[in-house]
């Protein structure tokens, strides 16, 4: 299959979550079952930098726009893996982060620059001369292309569509002045359109006008069809049935690999377990805590939203503290009150608490590769990667009973302890008294039986998230969508 694989992020030409390192690895993996997939992301200047072998294709002419929009075309970092960047100056080259400027605002223009991305996907779709290549599906990622299905709705020819909802929180919601201004046709504008509660929906755009729209998680799938995780979108994804599915993220084994990780300072894998203490002694020294092997020492990495449920980490710390024992360590950014109450918390317990704000790949690796155990108290997680780069590292994850979470981590009940399946420590509900009562659960098999932790620990690190299952899964959902396709082109036909 010829597939065009369209996102906002890919990892590591840009990167602000999880997106990117699907939106990298997806594509990298169908390539390697032998399927002509290629991925189209904005030309933003640390992309444009990066990418490997550019080659300008030249100007392409979006109908509407007076400005110079130029592609390129070159070869990802680390893969096989064809990259057209969408050069427009106007619109994408501005340093940092991708969606908001250098004081935490969205950019004011977002709904004009994604919508203008979807433009050119639209063409890219549809099979550009300089391209001279069409593809048979289009895969879109996330509200940033969700306009890129409803355009192709309206083109003379369309491939078959897929759209993947990655987190259901962010909508790409805009007001009605901004629908006028985009110059999306005026019949959009209804509840069976891009209407949502008066205003503008990029993400309904993807989910309303493509042929199959999946997430990335069984479990979440479920979810979202409920009132209380569907953000307003449950009835209509109750709605398109069989049309939404779960298929579980995998991960690349290249970039997260305890055995050969360029990135942490002693490399082990489940037979020499023991070296990880090693890399537990290196974090410490690095976050100016004291080195103890005998420390109990939680992680976190993540961004700081609502979503991730980090205040309820900080809520158990007071109490968690009380054992000198125990050492967490956070590498994170996002909302300003919560980096500053984070630093100010380091400050107050410098023998305990090690805190890095910012964006750092490297910590994220040795933190990983350093803690005995990971903590992920989300509120509600589509998928996670974090969790399962920490199951490869043999450093167990401690996670609330949701979404993907649900779907990687085996919890450590007595059975499966006695079974040896179990992998990590799974609580019920997103409050300070269950994630504290999983901390102390966790504490108590590492501290009164160093094999059973030993055991679990290496469990995880054997589970196997690769690509290769789910990329099969996503060729079928392709296939799908392009039956869906030629049916419907044969109705209109006949
Ligand atoms: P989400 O996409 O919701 O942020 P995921 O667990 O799917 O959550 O993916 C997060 C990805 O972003 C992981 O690869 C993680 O290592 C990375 N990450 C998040 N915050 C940071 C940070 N501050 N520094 C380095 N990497 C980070
Ligand atoms: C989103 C979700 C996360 C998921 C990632 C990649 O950012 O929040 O759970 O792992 O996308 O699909």
């Amino acid at each position: 299959l010829r597939i065009l694989v369209a996102s906002s992020e890919a990892h590591p030409l840009i990167k602000t979550g999880g997106l990117a390192d699907v939106s990298a690895s997806l594509p990298a993996a169908l390539r390697q079952l032998g399927h002509d997939a290629r991925l189209v992301i904005p030309g933003y200047p640390l992309a444009m930098r990066q990418l490997r072998e550019p080659k300008p294709l030249g100007e392409i002419r979006v109908p509407g726009y007076r400005t110079a929009i130029r592609l390129v075309e070159g070869r990802h970092p680390d893969h096989d893996l064809p990259v057209y960047l969408v050069d427009a100056p106007e619109y994408f080259a501005r340093e940092g982060n991708p969606y908001c400027d250098p004081t935490g605002r969205d950019w004011g223009d977002n709904p004009d620059r994604f919508m203008l991305f979807c433009r050119v996907l639209a063409l890219m779709a549809q099979g550009l001369p300089a391209i001279g290549w069409r593809p048979d599906v289009f895969h879109g990622n996330d509200w940033q292309t969700g306009l890129a299905p409803t355009l192709l709705q309206e083109a003379p020819w369309s491939p078959a569509r897929v759209f993947t909802i990655h987190n259901l929180a962010y909508q790409g919601l805009f007001d009605r002045a901004t629908f006028d201004r985009l110059e999306l046709p005026p019949a959009l504008w209804n509840l069976a359109g891009l209407e949502f509660h008066q205003r503008l929906s990029f993400i309904k755009g993807g989910i309303v006008f493509s042929e199959r729209i999946n997430t990335v998680s069984p479990t979440y799938a479920e979810e979202v069809r409920t009132a209380r995780f569907g953000c307003g979108l449950d009835g209509l994804l109750r709605q398109i049935g069989q049309r939404f599915s779960g298929i579980l993220n995998g991960i690349d084994y290249q970039v997260w690999n305890p055995a050969g990780d360029p990135l942490i300072l002693q490399n082990y894998d489940a037979e020499r377990f023991g070296l990880k203490t090693e890399n537990k002694l290196d974090v410490q020294r690095e976050l100016g805590l004291p080195r103890s092997e005998d420390a109990f020492v939680l992680g976190y990495v993540g961004r700081l939203v609502e979503q991730k449920g980090v205040d309820l980490i900080q809520a158990i710390l007071p109490e968690l503290l009380q054992d000198p024992r125990v050492q967490v360590m956070i590498l994170a950014s996002g909302e300003r009150r919560s980096e500053q109450a984070l630093l100010e918390l380091a400050a107050a317990n410098p023998r305990q608490i090690g805190v890095y704000i910012g964006y750092d790949e490297t910590r994220a690796h040795r933190i990983e590769a350093g803690c005995d155990a990971f903590l992920m108290p989300s509120r509600f997680e589509p998928c996670g990667l974090n969790q399962i780069y920490s199951l490869r590292y043999g450093t167990p994850p401690i996670v609330h009973r949701t979404g993907g979470l649900v779907d990687t981590v085996v919890p450590a009940t007595p059975e499966n302890l006695a079974k040896g399946t179990a992998t990590g420590f799974v609580f019920d509900e997103p409050t300070p008294a269950a994630l504290l009562g999983a901390v102390r659960w966790a504490m108590r098999l590492y501290r009164d039986d160093p094999d059973g932790w030993r055991r679990l620990a290496v469990t995880g690190m054997s589970q196997d998230f690769s690509w290769e299952s789910s990329a099969r899964r996503y060729i079928e959902l392709y296939n799908d969508a392009i039956a869906d396709r030629m049916a419907l082109e044969h109705a209109r036909s006949a």
